[in-house]
């Protein structure tokens, strides 16, 4: 398995330019399912969770057409007609998002087995909002051996569905299923990340009728059929608060180029507070620190427009070192602590009471060898690491593969001392 080795102790200095998101990415994917013309996607990042869910798609009888360009690759998406509505358990084990096929294959097909999902191990993540949305639509729902087999004979019917939590998976299943369901279907409480939106956009180009876009209440009136779009993926907002992160954790002045502020504010307002120097213009965001101590501060990961939980880890990692006393609540999955016995490696001092966890900063990290245990908590690693007197190693990169493009690649080019170790 690969490593990657980073010695710290270098300051960030460049540009990083921003890839599409992952988490748009693979939504926009599965919505090829929906149509038998083409869905062409620009700004595909080059990632092992595209690849796998590629995959899956080649399968369920979608042609995958990929070409390569400087700023993230295109897809091609044509599946003139599903060949398989089975999603099996070999792949769709690999990634959550995969078990997403569910809605599309349902609206078109009118049946489905998939298996039940995967992906990173951070709490029981389970699907039960999904299944009670797709049976308000007229769906029968049986669990059978792992799988769940979906059956709508007469088609799926539009209905008012309020879910009693904001979920991000369900909301792109339940979107995607009423797209092609006969009436009105009204998602209330639905997720609004900036991935559902830019997934709902392309939807619309494809000749969906989605009303609500961006806000908690989508209202989509089914249509007969949809047809082919070019759809450019939105950035990916994780990504950049990462590096932001990093900047902010190693010092220098980073630009990251090619994201909108407003999509990851909530984060750049904590960095902003902890004492980081933060910059948006117009697609650019400068994020610069000089040698001073940062101020411990306070986050609560919540949905968005809130403090996401997909940099939690990271921000962790930088408070870490900051100065005085930082409580770190996760409020969206029950297990996504695993970095904290990591992080300790590097001499952090973090204790754990419950959803909380208290980071008692210290002068100063040092090098260990360390394992990723998750994709997002592989990132808070990097980030420790690039600050840690000496080398470290991290084991177990293929979590970072899955959702960061050419992660070495652009932190290199920034100054950090960072490479990889083929096995
Ligand atoms: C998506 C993101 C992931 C992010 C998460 C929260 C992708 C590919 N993944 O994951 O990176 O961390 O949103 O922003 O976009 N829940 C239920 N029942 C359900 C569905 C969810 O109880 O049927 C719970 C989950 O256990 C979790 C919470 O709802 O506690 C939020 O999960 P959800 O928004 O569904 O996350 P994902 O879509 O899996």
């Amino acid at each position: 398995m690969d490593k990657i080795h980073i010695r710290g102790g270098h300051r960030l200095n460049g540009i990083i330019p921003i890839s599409g998101a992952k988490n748009a990415a693979l939504p926009l994917m599965i919505a090829a399912l929906l149509t038998d013309e083409t869905l062409k996607l620009t700004n595909i990042p080059r990632l092992t969770d595209v690849r796998t869910l590629g995959k899956l798609l080649g399968v369920l009888g979608t042609d995958v057409q990929r070409s390569e360009g400087p700023h993230g690759d295109t897809l091609a998406l044509t599946t003139p007609e599903i060949v398989s509505t089975l999603a099996p358990y070999e792949i769709v084990s690999q990634i959550r998002a995969t078990f997403w096929v569910l809605g599309p294959l349902l609206a078109r097909c009118r049946t489905a087995k998939v298996s039940l999902p995967g992906g990173c191990a951070i709490g029981a993540r389970p699907v039960d909002l999904y299944l009670k949305g797709l049976q308000k639509m007229g769906a029968e729902i049986d669990l059978v051996e792992g799988y769940v087999l979906a059956k709508a004979p007469d088609g799926l019917k539009g209905a008012v569905i309020r879910s009693p939590i904001v979920s991000v998976g369900a909301t792109h299943t339940l979107l995607m299923a009423a797209t092609l369901a006969d009436g009105e279907t009204v998602l209330e409480n639905a997720a609004r990340e900036p991935e559902i939106s830019d997934v709902a956009r392309c939807l619309v180009a494809m000749g969906a009728k989605i009303e609500g876009i961006g806000t908690s209440t989508l209202r989509i009136e089914g249509v007969e059929r949809l047809h082919g779009a070019t759809h450019h993926v939105v950035a990916d907002r994780i990504e950049a608060g990462t590096y932001a992160i990093a900047a902010a954790m190693a010092g220098g002045d980073v630009t990251l180029d090619g994201v909108e502020a407003e999509t990851f504010e909530s984060a750049l307002s904590v960095l902003r507070a902890a004492g980081v120097g933060v910059d948006a213009h117009q697609g650019q965001v400068r994020i610069t620190r000089n040698g001073e101590r940062l101020q411990a501060t306070d986050i609560v990961t919540q949905v968005f427009p809130g403090f996401p939980t997909d940099l939690q880890a990271q921000f962790m990692a930088l408070m870490t070192t900051a100065e005085g006393e930082s409580e770190v609540t996760e409020t969206i999955f029950e297990n996504r602590f695993m970095h904290v016995q990591e992080l300790a490696r590097f001499g952090a001092n973090i204790s754990l009471h419950g959803d909380k966890a208290l980071v008692h900063g210290v002068e100063r990290l040092t090098a260990a060898p360390v394992m990723a245990s998750d994709l997002r908590a592989s990132a808070a690693l990097v980030i420790a690491a690039l600050a840690a007197e000496g080398e470290t190693t991290i084991n177990r990169v293929y979590h970072l593969d899955r959702g960061f493009d050419r992660l070495e690649e652009k932190l290199s080019a920034c100054g950090a001392e960072i490479w990889r170790a083929k096995a």
